[in-house]
């Protein structure tokens, strides 16, 4: 079990009570009843000053749910919706039912859902408010390797929504889909996993491709703290941060022809430990001058470690990926990839360089393509009985 706390149905009092009262532990007397540990009944908060699910441990399970507004739904229709599924989400991350939730029963596991609120460029306009969006929340410059596709591309108003039990996430897109539908229609929805709860506790997660694929995020605390968080500022921007989601298909036919060996010098890695070609373990550092008998670097230059490498602490971004695998076609071709999703206070500073240098060399372009572009602010979060954007829209 990780990071969350319990929901108000659930009884948990940690594995470790549990063992203890197996092992027959004095200290927890047999007349009590046994607290169980489950997946289902942990949550993570809702209100606070930063929106949860940017910096919380990633769920099992996510759907990005992009939408576009109506005409018409203006800075006020854009309050009463908020109010709406930010009163949903307050109410079903903490495992309670939404307000005439159709379905109540699906909304007391938790799992450690999240709802995190993201306003693309669109919603700045449609409420008048041009001048408060985050300069860098806009398109991203068009890159040589995209070949995005409107279908996954762009959105007024994201929610990701997280959890470690896919019927939850289902049924919190159920609900806040539907209270959103007089302001707002389904733009895209991409669906994504990484390993279940529990399967690899603690692990860095693996992407189709085989490679462990996180090692390098910033860890939670200072200083990488300032790298995700605006950090000061009004207060519709002080604890807001900015969300990229880029889909990128990962070709899994093409990459079944490499040998173990290219698969390795195409990122600096290697697949088993995920350690770098220069060294032994996952988080040893790598060495990027270190040359090998033929007299080339160990590490390739166009190697996806070495063009992705960041070394100054507040130019860094938060991965947060999610796998995709669709239905494969007839002839058993994959359809494979990563909701690429990042995390950062500056998308100029920070996520645009490292993605502009990947751009212009990386030999993981051979394999990999992105087919689908979007940004959004993540405005800061709100106390108990507000609502997400309250400081910039109330
Ligand atoms: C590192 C895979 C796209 C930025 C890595 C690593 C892998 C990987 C295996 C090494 C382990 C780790 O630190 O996580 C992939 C795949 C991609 C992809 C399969 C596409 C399908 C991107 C994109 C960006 C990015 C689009 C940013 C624009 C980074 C960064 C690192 C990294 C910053 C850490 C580099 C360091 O060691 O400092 N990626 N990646 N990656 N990737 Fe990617």
């Amino acid at each position: 079990l990780t990071g969350g706390a319990v929901a108000a149905g659930g009884a948990l009092a940690g594995a470790g009570a549990l063992a203890a009262a197996r092992s027959g532990d004095p200290g927890v007397r047999a007349a009590e009843p046994v607290p169980v540990a489950h997946v289902g009944s942990a949550v993570e908060p809702f209100h606070g000053a930063r929106q949860s699910g940017v910096t919380t441990e990633p769920q099992a399970h996510a759907a990005f749910v992009a939408f576009t507004l109506r005409p018409g739904t203006d800075r006020a229709a854009l309050g009463r919706m908020l109010r709406l599924l930010s009163d949903d989400a307050a109410r079903l991350t903490q495992g309670r039912p939404a307000l005439a939730d159709t379905e109540p029963e699906l909304g007391l596991l938790p799992a450690r859902l999240t709802v995190t609120f993201g306003f693309g460029p669109g919603l700045y306009t449609a409420a008048g408010l041009d001048d408060r969006r985050p300069a860098s929340v806009a398109d991203l410059p068009a890159l040589r390797i995209d070949r995005l596709q409107p279908r996954w591309s762009g959105g007024d108003l994201l929610l990701q929504i997280c959890a470690d039990d896919p019927l939850t996430v289902s049924h919190a897109q159920r609900v806040l889909t539907k209270d959103g539908r007089p302001f707002a229609t389904v733009r895209w929805v991409q669906q994504g996993f990484r390993r279940a709860a529990g399967a690899e506790p603690g692990r860095t997660q693996r992407n189709l491709f085989g490679q462990l694929d996180g090692t390098a995020n910033p860890k939670p605390g200072a200083p990488a703290d300032t790298a995700v968080w605006v950090t000061d500022g009004p207060d519709w921007l002080r604890d807001s941060t900015t969300l990229v989601v880029r889909r990128i298909s990962m070709n899994l036919e093409t990459w079944d022809l490499l040998g173990r060996a290219d698969r390795e010098l195409a990122v600096g890695r290697r697949l088993d430990t995920g350690a770098p070609l220069t060294g032994q373990a996952e988080h040893d550092e790598p060495d990027f001058a270190a040359l090998g008998p033929d007299g080339l670097t160990v590490i390739p230059d166009f190697s996806h470690l070495t063009r992705a490498r960041v070394t100054d602490d507040r130019q860094k971004i938060l991965r947060r990926p999610y796998n995709y695998d669709g239905a494969p076609t007839a002839e058993g071709h994959a359809d494979s990839g990563l909701v690429f999703a990042a995390y950062q206070a500056d998308i100029a500073r920070q996520f645009l360089p490292i993605q502009r240098r990947l751009a212009e060399q990386d030999l993981l372009n051979e394999w990999t393509t992105p087919i689908g572009s979007a940004v959004f602010a993540v405005p800061p979060g709100c106390p108990e009985g507000g609502w997400i954007g309250q400081q910039l829209l109330g």
